[in-house]
């Protein structure tokens, strides 16, 4: 038998410290080294937990059970984003310009007290737990696929992630069977054309007109190239032409985007019809055009088995009221898919809705909040996952 939730209550308050603390000590992706020295730190103090340091920043927990039986992989990224901090809280970031504003440092603080708590439990457990502490979730190519490529977690037969939502309540859980994320790529463009007067257009080649009719033809690759039931997202985000007068037509426009996709075919025919749409928009106007497309994140997909684990997890511990299972996917993108490569696969989210304290805002907003209640429920669901995974009778 277990105690959990009395062991997550009397942890809550060291949670909070190592929450206030990193979140005053944020670092950057890929640049996580204190974040990975402080994580360290606290795993070192657990007898039964060994730690592996497969990539530069970034860490992995294991914790081997007294008896055989599966190894699964719990997820928390721990890497902060590019922002100044606008909130009114008392432990606001040291690192001017640098902000968790993902709640990274909540994932990490859960992550770090499912540990602590689970380390009492080795002579329970029936396999092994492997706490992975990611870097670089906001920086593609992300953290996740130099963790997969290290082989440190090969012998992982089931991989959970979460996220906390500043869009539910405090004290729900939701779950999503199948497509979770899209897939996120981007592209950038550079329309050479010749510059000239604006009052004589026909001597220039003009890369404005060319910029104006590929950002539309682009949307045709929505509307009539791919299909339907899979259509992509294609955002032209980026216009820059050079600062002249206004009588001045440039010789170069340059443009780049954002491309989501839910579907693997119709990213690879999303990706060429890109290419094909600006050369051959180009070459209608006598101009011609650098096309760049770099393939990001691929789409998060929750697998049967490890969704209806975490699923049967969420119901032990929470009323049916506290469970959303959700019908649509989210159109935001999270490098957790990389994990799918080594075993199945799931991701589910913890809310931290409170309008009272403001935890309500946007993630990546200047004035993002986390609510550390949250954190309970975070714990709760990973241990009651390891519960359904490895403490079975
Ligand atoms: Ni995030």
């Amino acid at each position: 038998m277990n105690n959990f939730s009395n062991d997550v209550k009397n942890n809550l308050e060291q949670a909070y410290g190592w929450f206030r603390h990193l979140h005053q000590n944020p670092e950057l992706s890929f640049q996580e080294h204190e974040t990975t020295k402080f994580i360290i730190d606290k795993l070192k103090k657990l007898e039964n937990i060994e730690i592996l340091t497969p990539t530069e920043t970034g860490c992995i927990g294991v914790l081997k059970g007294k008896l055989d039986g599966p190894v699964i992989g719990l997820r928390a990224d721990i890497d902060a984003l590019p922002i100044f901090e606008e909130t009114d809280i008392d432990y606001k970031s040291l690192n001017n310009g640098v902000m968790h504003a993902c709640g990274h440092d909540a994932h990490t603080s859960v992550l770090l007290t499912v540990a602590t708590v689970l380390n009492g439990y080795a002579d329970q457990l029936q396999g092994t737990v492997k706490f992975i502490f990611q870097p670089a979730e906001e920086l593609p190519p992300g953290g996740a696929i130099d963790l997969v490529k290290s082989g440190a977690l090969d012998d992982v037969q089931y991989f959970f992630g979460a996220h906390l939502m500043p869009n539910m309540p405090t004290g729900t859980v939701a779950l999503k069977p199948g497509l979770m994320f899209y897939s996120s790529d981007k592209f950038e463009i550079t329309i050479q054309g010749k510059g000239g007067h604006a009052a004589i257009p026909n001597l220039a080649v003009d890369p404005v007109i060319i910029q104006a009719e590929m950002i539309l033809a682009f949307q045709t690759i929505v509307s009539r190239k791919t299909n339907p039931i899979y259509s992509p997202t294609i955002s032209t985000t980026v216009v820059k032409t050079a600062e002249g007068p206004a009588n001045v037509i440039p010789d170069t426009v340059r443009l780049a985007g954002s491309v989501r996709n839910l579907n693997a075919e119709v990213r690879q025919e999303t990706a060429e019809w890109i290419k094909k749409v600006a050369n051959g928009v180009c070459d209608l106007h006598g101009a011609t055009c650098k096309v760049r497309y770099t393939f990001g994140y691929d789409t998060v997909i929750n697998d049967d088995i490890p969704y209806g684990m975490s699923l049967k997890a969420a119901q032990n511990i929470l009323n049916e009221k506290a469970i959303i299972v959700m019908k649509d996917p989210i159109p935001a993108s999270e490098d957790f898919g990389s994990y799918r490569k080594i075993a199945p696969s799931t991701y589910f989210l913890y809310g931290g809705a409170n309008e009272e304290k403001q935890t309500n805002i946007t993630p990546h907003h200047p004035k993002y909040k986390a609510d550390e209640e949250s954190f309970y429920y975070g714990a709760m669901m990973f241990l009651s996952i390891v519960e359904e995974t490895l403490m079975k009778k």
